[in-house]
């Protein structure tokens, strides 16, 4: 019995790893300046006591060249700051919650970083823990949006 609880546990923390993850959008998604776009910024059930507080979302102009590896030297621009409270959806997808933010209007062509910050508070002894979650996404050179105007296409 006492194996088999054992067991139980090591399988679901093998299956649910305890950090924050970007479920959307995927890396390489396409993201123009000044769009609205969904961050759906996911946690994992837990069995030990935590209580989530807030969250951070960011967007890091990365401007042609490499993105930063250190999350804690930069987010990039914040675009959303306040409650994170992620909860069961789809019953396929780890607990979650969606942010609409807007990227900035200063995005550069070519490959940039939405960064994620997560503040929570574990156990009986609320141990203060800090998450990052980052993924690369690909905006366009050419930003022009195409409208049809009298039938015929045109970009605006
Ligand atoms: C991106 O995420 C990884 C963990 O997946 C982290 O090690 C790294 O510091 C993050 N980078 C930024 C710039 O947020
Ligand atoms: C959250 O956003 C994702 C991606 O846009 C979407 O598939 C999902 O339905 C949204 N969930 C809720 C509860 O709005």
């Amino acid at each position: 019995m006492k194996s088999n609880l054992l067991f139980l546990f090591t399988l679901f923390f093998t299956a649910f790893s305890q950090t924050i993850t970007i479920l959307s959008p995927p890396a390489g998604t396409e993201v123009s300046p000044g769009q609205d776009v969904t961050v759906q910024l996911a946690f994992p059930n837990s069995l030990t006591g935590m209580e989530h507080i807030s969250a951070v979302i960011g967007m890091i102009n990365c401007a042609g060249a490499t993105c930063p590896t250190d999350a804690t030297d930069t987010l990039g621009i914040p675009l959303f700051m306040g409650n994170y409270t992620p909860q069961f959806h789809e019953g396929n997808l780890p607990p979650y919650q969606n942010f609409t933010v807007t990227t900035p209007s200063t995005l550069a062509a070519g490959t940039n970083m939405i960064t994620a910050a997560q503040f929570m508070l574990v156990g009986a002894s609320a141990s203060p823990v800090l998450q990052f979650a980052n993924v690369t996404v690909n905006t366009p050179a050419n930003n022009r949006r195409a409208t049809m105007v009298r039938g015929r296409v045109i970009f605006v």
